[in-house]
C-alpha cells in the first residue's frame, strides 16, 4: 500500500510501470470514461481501447471504474469474476479506479480487493485499487489518495516514484490520517448527495431523461439535441455548465455513448443544483 498525491496521478505512473511498450500494448478503458486512462496509455506507448475487445491479445492493463464516472454503475461480484478469469488468461494488469466508493445510495459498491478475497483470491496478483480522499471528505484540492494490492506491481510503482519525486508532505500525510480515521463526515456527505439527487432528479422530465445512478455524484443525462450544442447554448443562453458525454467517451464499434448525454456533477449546494436543473429543463422545453 501507498499513499499518493491524489488517484489520477497515481492512475497515469502507475501505466507507466506496467507497459512494456517493446511489444504490440494495448490498454482497455471503459467507454464512457475518465479521460486520464486513454492519456496514461498513450503516454506509456500503449493503444487504448475502448470497452471490452472480442480479441485480447496484447492487452497489458485494463482500467475499471465502479462506481463509474461518469455513468455511477456498480461492478457486481460475477463481472468481477469475469475480469479476473480473463486477467488470469491473458496476463493483464487491472488498475480498478474506485475514488467514488463511499458515495453510494443502496448497498456499498464491492471494492476490487473485496472481490478479490471474496473469490478466494488472496495474493491480488495483477491487481491495484486506487483510492482518494476527494469525493469521501470533498476535499479534491488536498491531493490524498493511496493504491493498494500486488506487492511486485507497487514495488516498481514505489521505485519509479523515488524518480519522479511524488512523496506525499508529512502535513499532508497527517491531515490525511485524520479524515481516513472519521466517518462521521463520509456519512453527511452521502446524506447530503442522496439529498441533492432526491431534490434535482425528479425535476427532470421530457425531453430529458435520467436515472439515479448506483453510486457517485453525477447525473448521465439524456439530451433531445447534439451534447456539444446543448451544452453551448445552455452556458450561453442560461449560464449552467454542463459537460458534453462526448467529451467522455470515444467511438467505438460505429457507437460514440456519450452522444446525446451531458454529464451534470451535484457538487453544489442543494438550492444552486436544483436552481440549475429548474433552468436546464425551461431550456430543454424551448427546444
Ligand atoms: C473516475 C475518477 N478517477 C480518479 C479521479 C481523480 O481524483 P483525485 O486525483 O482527486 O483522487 C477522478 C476525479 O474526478 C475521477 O472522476
Amino acid at each position: 500500500m501507498l499513499p499518493v498525491n491524489g488517484s489520477r496521478e497515481a492512475l497515469f505512473a502507475f501505466a507507466q510501470t506496467v507497459i512494456d511498450p517493446t511489444h504490440p500494448a494495448r490498454v482497455v478503458c471503459p467507454n464512457p470514461f475518465y479521460q486520464i486512462y486513454e492519456g496514461a496509455a498513450l503516454l506509456a506507448g500503449a493503444t487504448p481501447v475502448y470497452g471490452k475487445p472480442d480479441d485480447w491479445s496484447g492487452v497489458q492493463l485494463v482500467y475499471a471504474c465502479s462506481p463509474s464516472n461518469p455513468s455511477g454503475n456498480v461492478m457486481s461480484l460475477e463481472e468481477w469474476r469475469s475480469l479476473f478469469e480473463l486477467s488470469e488468461r491473458h496476463g493483464f494488469v487491472i488498475a480498478s479506479d474506485e475514488c467514488y466508493s463511499e458515495i453510494y445510495f443502496g448497498e456499498p459498491p464491492l471494492g476490487a480487493l473485496e472481490a478479490a478475497f471474496k473469490l478466494n483470491r488472496r495474493n491480488h496478483e495483477r491487481l491495484v485499487v486506487f483510492s482518494s480522499l476527494s469525493k469521501r471528505s470533498n476535499a479534491p484540492g488536498m491531493r490524498s489518495g493511496f493504491v493498494a494490492g500486488d506487492a511486485a506491481l507497487l514495488k516498481n510503482f514505489l521505485l519509479y516514484r523515488t524518480y519522479h519525486g511524488s512523496a506525499m508532505s508529512l502535513a499532508v500525510q497527517q491531515a490525511s490520517v485524520a479524515a481516513w480515521s472519521d466517518e462521521a463526515h463520509v456519512r453527511e456527505n452521502r446524506r447530503l448527495y442522496a439529498e441533492k439527487f432526491k431534490a434535482v432528479l425528479p425535476l427532470v422530465r421530457h425531453p430529458l431523461q435520467a436515472q439515479m445512478p448506483q453510486g457517485g455524484f453525477y447525473l448521465w443525462l439524456r439530451t433531445p439535441i447534439d451534447e456539444c450544442d446543448f451544452a453551448r447554448r445552455l452556458h450561453a443562453e442560461y449560464n449552467v455548465l454542463v459537460l458534453p458525454g462526448s467529451y467522455l467517451a470515444r467511438e467505438a464499434g460505429g457507437i460514440n455513448p456519450g452522444r446525446h448525454r451531458v454529464r451534470i456533477a451535484l457538487v453544489a449546494p442543494q438550492a444552486e443544483c436544483v436552481e440549475a436543473m429548474g433552468r436546464m429543463m425551461q431550456f430543454a422545453r424551448d427546444l
